[in-house]
């Protein structure tokens, strides 16, 4: 239970690094990130792993092995807004808690921890923008986007130490990776709600992320008659409404059997984050963006419904007399996790006396970006009520010290699997 312990003071110590005072936020390459950064390289090196910063600034760790293939084991440092504690930190601590566990034992393989600086794509919009670079993934076409506050993500690689021209040396081959595993917090309710601390990932839903943008024109909200107005606040909020009946009707389509084969995890649908300009009690809205997120395990329902979405959007805009734009920010296919990987994963559970069921994640993580180059594999750990990107996400250290333990004994069950005379 100790290093359980330490993993979650660890977590509670991560939790202070902050752009925000009074919660948790630690977007891509801000101070907070990199104080979380140092942080984690220091864990690294006390757990007896070699550090290095890719081009980007991931942060891996490493101990060498009886062959220069790695099994990396890992996860993300950055969150979103307002953040819970557990997101992303969960997966790098126990890892580095399973370094430490393994240190000094002989395995036929190499041991690196990944501490992937941008899973949540806050900043960006893109997620994955970490794991990316490794997976060979990273368009260097991203590297000309803006922030909010209108700094490109190379200024941002360049502002904490990072090496935007040199990104394509950080791309790894599959030849030197033996797999990828993340522990992770389930971030839905299904563990708790059955009572069981751990489960084993199936497979990764698909995402489609975009901007969604409807301009019409300005103007005096008292004196311009209603009949007439071209207000895209007014249009936006019409496509959000429609944007979740499209959602509901695919749930309603796999309830009625339509769903993919084995998948658990439907269409879903979300606009969260929306603009108005120019930003006035007493101005009609003349121009709106939006974010739109939207996924499924079934690619071709997931491509259907961004469709149907994008439809809607120029349907109503038409009437209204408006403009749409669409620009497409992300599309991530479904990924399936290994079956010897997850085979491997579900026996080291039972090794532990635990049955951990198969589930699907609705959720990204970064094991779907590196599924491009290697097998990948997930444990999930049961969190309170399911609640997730949200400050009350919670964990128990048992259930901490049974991903704790799960991994450790995957680790070594691989090692004897490579080396039957272990
Ligand atoms: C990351 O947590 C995501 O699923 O968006
Ligand atoms: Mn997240
Ligand atoms: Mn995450």
């Amino acid at each position: 239970m100790s290093d359980a312990r330490t993993v979650l003071e660890r977590c509670d110590v991560l939790a202070r690094c902050s752009e925000e005072h009074g919660r948790i936020t630690r977007r891509f390459a801000t101070p907070a990130l990199a104080e979380a950064r140092e942080l984690v390289d220091g864990w690294m090196r006390e757990a007896g792993l070699h550090t290095r910063r890719d081009p980007l600034g991931n942060l891996f760790g490493r101990r060498p092995g009886g062959s220069d293939r790695a099994l990396m084991l890992g996860s993300h440092i950055d969150t979103v807004r307002d953040a819970g504690r557990y997101d992303g930190p969960l997966g790098v601590l126990v890892a580095i808690a399973c370094a430490e566990r393994l240190r000094g034992m002989d395995l036929p393989f190499a041991l690196e921890v990944a501490a992937f600086a941008d899973e949540e794509g806050v900043r960006y919009g893109t997620g994955y923008l970490g794991s990316a670079v490794p997976a060979g993934r990273f368009d260097e076409a991203w590297l000309e986007r803006a922030d909010a506050g209108g700094t490109t993500l190379a200024d941002a690689i360049r502002g904490w130490g990072g090496r935007p021209e040199e990104i394509a040396d950080g791309r790894l081959r599959a030849e030197e990776l033996l797999g990828y595993s993340e522990v992770h917090i389930e971030q839905g309710p299904v563990l708790d709600e059955r009572g069981l601390p751990l489960g084993v990932v199936s497979g990764i839903a698909g995402q489609t992320r975009a901007r969604v943008t409807f301009t019409g024109r300005a103007g005096h909200a008292g004196t311009t008659p209603m009949e007439g107005r071209r207000d895209a606040l007014a249009a936006a909020a019409e496509w959000i409404g429609a944007v979740e009946a499209e959602a509901r009707s695919g749930e309603a389509e796999a309830a009625a059997g339509a769903r993919a084969p084995g998948a658990s995890h439907g269409l879903v649908a979300t606009v969260g984050e929306i603009t108005a300009e120019p930003g006035a009690a007493n101005v009609i809205p003349g121009h709106v963006t939006a974010s739109l997120d939207v996924r499924h395990l079934d690619d071709a329902a997931r491509e259907r419904a961004v469709a149907a979405i994008r439809d809607h959007a120029a349907r109503i805009a038409a009437a209204r007399g408006l403009d749409t734009g669409w620009e497409e920010v992300q599309s991530t296919a479904a990924v399936p996790c290994a079956a010897d990987l997850t085979e491997q994963l579900a026996a080291a559970a039972a090794d532990a006396g635990h049955k951990a069921p198969r589930l699907a994640s609705g959720a990204g993580h970064d094991a779907a970006m590196m599924a491009a180059i290697t097998r990948v594999a997930m444990l999930f750990v049961r969190c309170a009520g399911g609640v997730s990107h949200h400050p009350d996400e919670s964990v128990r250290a048992d259930d901490v010290a049974t991903a704790i333990d799960v991994t450790t004994r995957f680790v070594e069950r691989l090692a004897g699997a490579q080396n039957p005379s272990r």
